[in-house]
C-alpha cells in the first residue's frame, strides 16, 4: 500500500498543478513509484466529441511521464469553472465520497508515492445538498492526508499563507510543508515573506519555484518522507 500527500494552496491558480508536476516529475526521475489523483476538477476544457479533459491532470501526467489513463486521475470533471459543489449540481452529477475513497484506495495500491491535488484552496466546497455536505478539509481529514501548501511568493501571502496554516492546524491536518511558488531570487519583500510565515507559523517553507521553473530544488529522499 503506497502513501499521499495533499497539495493544498491559498486558492485557485496559485500554481498548486505547476508545482505538483515538479513534485511528482522530482520523486519519478528519483526512481520512485510516484502518481497523481484528483477528487473534482472544475473548469475542463471539451474535446471535439464533447468529452471533457481534465487539464490538472493531463499535465501532471504529461510533464511528469507517469503515463496513466485519464480516468484513474481523476473521479469527476466538470465543464463549468465554479466550485465542484455548484458545478456537479448545475450538472446534476453529485459528488460521491464513497467513489473519491475507492478511487484513492485504488491508486494507492498501484502508487508507492501518490500526490493528491486539491480544488481551490482548503474551503472548497466538494458537496453542499440536503443529503451531506463535504468540504475539500472534510476528504483531507477522511483520507487522514498531511499537506503541503502551495502559496505564491510575492504581496499578500503572509495573510493567505498564515490563514491556511491556520486552518489546517485546527482540522488536525498535518501540514509538511509550504512551497513558495513564483519566487524572485534577491527579492527582499520575497525573503521577508518567507522568515514571517515561518515566525509566525512554525512550518518550513521546503522549496521556492522561480516562475518557467523546470526542475524542484528539493532533495528526493526528503521529498519521499513527508508522504504518510
Ligand atoms: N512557477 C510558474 N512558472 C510559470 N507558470 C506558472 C508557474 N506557476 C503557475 N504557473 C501558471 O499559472 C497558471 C495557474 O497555475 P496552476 O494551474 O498550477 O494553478 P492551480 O492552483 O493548480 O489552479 P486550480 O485551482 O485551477 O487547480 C497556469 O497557467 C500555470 O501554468
Ligand atoms: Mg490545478
Amino acid at each position: 500500500m503506497g502513501k499521499g500527500i495533499f497539495i493544498t494552496g491559498t486558492g485557485t491558480d496559485v500554481g498548486k498543478t505547476f508545482v505538483t508536476a515538479l513534485i511528482v516529475k522530482k520523486l519519478r526521475d528519483a526512481g520512485k513509484n510516484a502518481g497523481y489523483y484528483k477528487a473534482a476538477i472544475s473548469g475542463a476544457e471539451k474535446a471535439e466529441d464533447g468529452t471533457l479533459l481534465p487539464g490538472d491532470a493531463l499535465y501532471v501526467n504529461k510533464v511528469a511521464g507517469i503515463g496513466e489513463s485519464v480516468e484513474n486521475l481523476v473521479s469527476y470533471s466538470y465543464y463549468e469553472a465554479v466550485s465542484p459543489h455548484l458545478a456537479a449540481r448545475i450538472n446534476n452529477q453529485q459528488i460521491d465520497f464513497y467513489k473519491i475513497r475507492a478511487d484513492y484506495q485504488r491508486a494507492l495500491e498501484k502508487y508507492e508515492l501518490l500526490t493528491v491535488e486539491g480544488s481551490g484552496g482548503i474551503i472548497c466546497p466538494l458537496r453542499w445538498d440536503d443529503k451531506q455536505h463535504v468540504i475539500i478539509d472534510d476528504m483531507v481529514s477522511q483520507l487522514k492526508l498531511g499537506a503541503i501548501v502551495i502559496a505564491d511568493a510575492g504581496l499578500g501571502t503572509i495573510n493567505s499563507a498564515v490563514l491556511t496554516l491556520e486552518h489546517l492546524y485546527i482540522r488536525h491536518i498535518p501540514c509538511r510543508g509550504v512551497i513558495l511558488n513564483n519566487w524572485h531570487p534577491g527579492n527582499l519583500m520575497e525573503e521577508d515573506n518567507l522568515r514571517m510565515i515561518e515566525e509566525l507559523t512554525g512550518v518550513k517553507v521546503i522549496a521556492k519555484v522561480e516562475p518557467g521553473a523546470t526542475e524542484l530544488d528539493i532533495d528526493p529522499e526528503f521529498l519521499a518522507s513527508l508522504y504518510a
